[in-house]
């Protein structure tokens, strides 16, 4: 299965920091934002990424990543001109999909939990339909909301409703069948005329197609979406990294980890990393 990172937009509940520099590329403590949803991906064995971004943005995230053969991946890069909805992220990256399967995650969300890793190969394992996420939060209404049956199974999803229907939020990782970009293809702008994920969703849904996983109370999936939430995950990683000594998202870890890098490849990415608690990690590792 292929990726794709949607990591343009504006963000406007961020100025005037996103007016400087794009969003994914602030930091969230020690690394860049997009390494989070990027370490996702590849959590899920996806080698072939396609990053999505605005014109002024793309070329920063091209500057960062670059071909991806540093980490045994490969990654492409496409602009989105406009931020006309999330479900476009398919139109454009059709030719890259190839008619194959693809998973999409938004480039400012981040998930941290046990049992991550064993979730998402399955997710990626799906070889028929969509499986997307459901998550209980407080106040859901910012968010595409999914309502279960008294046996679990989804029976509706709406979009930022005024009155959820359940506290279950749809995080911004969704996985999908091949039949993915003819679906996406078809859709229609919503009445906000963005072309939206949740009635891409809702195809899969009345097709019966549909698979929600529910990640469990002691899982994060953290916003990033103004400056306070943008403070609280640094913080979180923090914690986590400073308490642990493991790092959350170190992506060259996980390149080697998964075999993609040989441990002296993993050193001389440390090496290159300069004088910073994050390369002196990866070093360790290489020893
Ligand atoms: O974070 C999860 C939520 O993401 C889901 O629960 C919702 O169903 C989904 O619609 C989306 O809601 P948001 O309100 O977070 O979407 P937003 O328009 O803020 O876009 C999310 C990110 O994607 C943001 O960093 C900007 C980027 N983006 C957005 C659009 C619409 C793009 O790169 N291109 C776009 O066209």
């Amino acid at each position: 299965m292929k990726g794709i990172i949607l990591a343009g937009g504006s963000a406007t509940r961020l100025y005037p920091l996103s007016k400087a520099i794009s969003k994914q590329i602030m930091p969230v403590y020690d690394k860049p934002m997009i390494y989070y949803p990027l370490s996702t991906l590849m959590l899920a064995g996806i080698r072939e990424v396609l990053i999505i971004s605005t014109p002024r943005d793309l070329p920063m995230f091209r500057d960062l990543l670059g071909t991806g053969e540093q980490l045994g991946m490969r990654f492409e890069y496409i602009v989105q001109e406009y931020p006309n909805g999330l479900a476009q992220a398919f139109v454009l990256g059709a030719e890259f999909l190839e008619g194959g399967p693809g998973c999409l995650i938004l480039g400012d969300n981040m998930f941290y939990g046990q049992g991550f890793s064993r979730m998402l190969k399955r997710a990626a394992a799906t070889d028929s339909g969509a499986c997307i996420f459901g998550y209980y939060v407080k106040d859901p209404r910012a968010y595409g909301v999914c309502e279960f049956d008294t046996e679990g199974r989804v029976i509706s999803l709406e979009e930022k409703p005024e009155h959820p229907k359940s506290h279950y939020a749809v995080p911004g990782l969704y996985f999908y069948d091949s039949t993915v970009t003819a679906k996406a293809a078809a859709l229609a702008p919503s009445a906000r005329g963005e072309y939206e994920i949740t009635d891409l969703n809702k195809i899969y849904l009345e097709e019966g197609t549909l698979h929600v996983e529910l990640f469990g109370r002691g899982f994060a999936w953290l916003d990033t979406g103004n400056a306070d939430s943008l403070l609280e995950a640094g913080n979180f990683v923090e914690t986590i990294q400073n308490r642990q000594g493991f790092y959350v998202s170190c992506i060259e870890e996980i390149a080697w980890r998964n075999g993609w890098i040989t441990k002296d490849q993993l050193r001389t990415l440390g090496e290159q990393l300069g004088k910073t608690a994050y390369a002196q990690y990866i070093i360790d590792l290489s020893l």
